[in-house]
Parts: C-alpha cells; structure tokens; sequence
C-alpha cells in the first residue's frame, strides 16, 4: 500500500507522448483503486501526462479504431478521428435522443463530444469538460473549424464541474474516472448535475480483484489509467452512495459488444450505467 501511495505521489512523466512513445495503448492495462486525497499532486502529474499527449502529432496512443466502426469515424475530420484516448466507446451505450444534453467528462480532444453532437442533434448541446488547457485547446479549435456552437469544451475538474445542477440528461465519460484522486467527490457532482432521471454511460478500467503488483510498479502507472483503477464492488458502491441506482458495470470486447462474465484479477475495460431517480 505504501508503494502504491508513493507511486501516486510521485509517478514519473515520461518525455515521450502518451508515456512510452511505443504503440502501446494510453490506458488500459493496470492496477487498481487507491483512495488519494484531493491535494493536487495526482492531478498536476495527470494534468502534465496529459498536456504532451495533447501537443503530440506523432497520434501514437490513438484507440479510435478499436471502439468505432469506419462510418463514424469518417464523419469526422482526420486529426479528430485519430485522436481518442480512450478505453471504449460510451456513445453506443447512452443511447441519445434528439435534443439532448450531454456532458463528457475528461474530453480530450473532443472525439466523443463530436459523436455527441450528431446524436443530439442542432437541438441538443454538448459540454466536455477538462483541466488540460493544451486538450482544450486542441478541442476548441476543431470545433470551430467545424462550425459547431452547440458544443461547449470548458475547462474544469470532475470533482468540481462548472455546470449547473439537474441540467443533464446523460453523462458519458471515456477512461478518465479512474485518473481522479477522489472518485466520492466525481460521483457527487455527476448526481449533482444530472436532472432527475438522467442516466450514465461510462467507458472506464476497473478491476476484478487485486491489482497485480508488477502493473502498479509501472511507469506512469496512475497517468496511463491503471493504478487509479476502481473495483467493480467499490465502483458499484460509489454510485449508490452517491444516489444513483440501477448500477451496471460490464466488460466488454473490442466492438462495444458486452462479454458474458468480467474477466477475473485483471484490469479489464467496462460500460457502467446507472440512473439517477425521478
Ligand atoms: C485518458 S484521457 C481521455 C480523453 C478522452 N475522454 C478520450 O477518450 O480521448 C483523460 C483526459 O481526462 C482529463 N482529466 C484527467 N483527470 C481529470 C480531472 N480530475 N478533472 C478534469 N479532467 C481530467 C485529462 O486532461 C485528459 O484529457
């Protein structure tokens, strides 16, 4: 546990983008759920892993082909296409409606915020959130050369969003839960902002089980989504004390498709769903 503290504390940056520079995947792969204190060494560390992987050209990292089919992904430009970091595909799972609002924790560059906004339509409108200012950036400007102005990137953290209460339908999130040093304070604020009756759809590494050691010695364990990994129970847990109901966490293959049972003492990406009371 003291190890697993220090690595929180201190993880080491790499100078490549998306850590090891290798073809490699940014997330999946690690070790699990350690509760951290909200005191801004885990997210600076995250924030500046981050900030390289937004500034890179080189797309090493870039998960999009694995998660969504070749229709979605040509509707948009390249240089958004090939850029998701992520660990899933959440877009399928939240099953949007014309006119909705949706809200993406941990944007990025904007991939699922984009897919978003062809769900919900000109009626709709799309907050992604982030604290890296250079994935902001990069989120913005292609939104502006797309011409969309119903999709809003603001800058923020999950443990304190700036939206307003009850105003969101659904909340999509893409592997950047696990990155939180306090997923008690995300879950609050994702109650707090839902409106009654909204629901979530989530792509996020978890476990079942332990953490294997060897993963939570890695480099950039916390920052390449593994060491800041939930279990399932306390993922589940999470949500419920936080108010929502109707929990679903399952894994899933490649496709989006759900296997038929979580793999046992790995890390493994899942779709959690779960639904705020009327
Ligand atoms: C693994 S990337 C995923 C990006 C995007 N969801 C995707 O699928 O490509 C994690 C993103 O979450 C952001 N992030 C991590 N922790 C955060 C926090 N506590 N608050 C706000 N943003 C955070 C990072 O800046 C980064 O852009």
């Amino acid at each position: 546990m003291d190890k697993v503290k220090e690595e929180i504390k201190n993880p080491a940056v790499s100078d490549s983008c998306c850590g090891s520079g290798s073809s490699e995947p940014c997330c999946g792969g690690g070790e699990s759920a350690v509760s951290a204190s909200v005191d801004g060494d885990v997210r600076d560390t995250v924030q500046e892993y981050y900030a390289k992987a937004a500034k890179a050209s080189c797309g090493c990292g870039d998960q999009s082909s694995l998660y969504y089919n070749e229709e979605m992904l040509n509707s948009l430009p390249d240089d958004v296409a090939t850029f998701s970091l992520g660990c899933g595909n959440p877009i399928r799972a939240a099953e949007m409606k014309a006119g909705e609002t949706v809200l993406d924790l941990g944007s990025g560059g904007g991939l699922d915020c984009f897919f978003a906004e062809k769900e919900v339509g000109k009626t709709g409108y799309v907050i992604g959130i982030d604290m890296t200012p250079e994935m902001l950036l990069r989120s913005t400007e292609s939104a502006k050369k797309m011409g969309l102005d119903n999709v809003d990137f603001r800058k923020g953290f999950l443990e304190e969003m700036p939206v307003e209460d009850n105003t969101v339908d659904v909340v999509i999130s893409n592997c950047v839960i696990n990155l939180s040093p306090d997923k008690s304070l995300v879950f609050d604020e994702i109650f707090r902002v839902l409106k009654p009756g909204g629901r979530i759809a989530v792509s996020d590494i978890v476990v079942n089980g332990e953490i294997p050691e060897h993963i939570l010695k890695l480099k950039d364990s916390w920052s390449s989504c593994a060491a800041g990994s939930l279990t399932i129970e306390d993922f589940t847990q999470g949500l419920l004390d936080a108010g929502l109901e109707e929990v679903v966490i399952a894994a899933k293959d490649a496709n989006g498709d759900l296997l038929e049972k979580n793999p046992e003492n790995e890390l493994f990406s899942a779709i959690i769903t779960a639904k705020k009371p009327i």
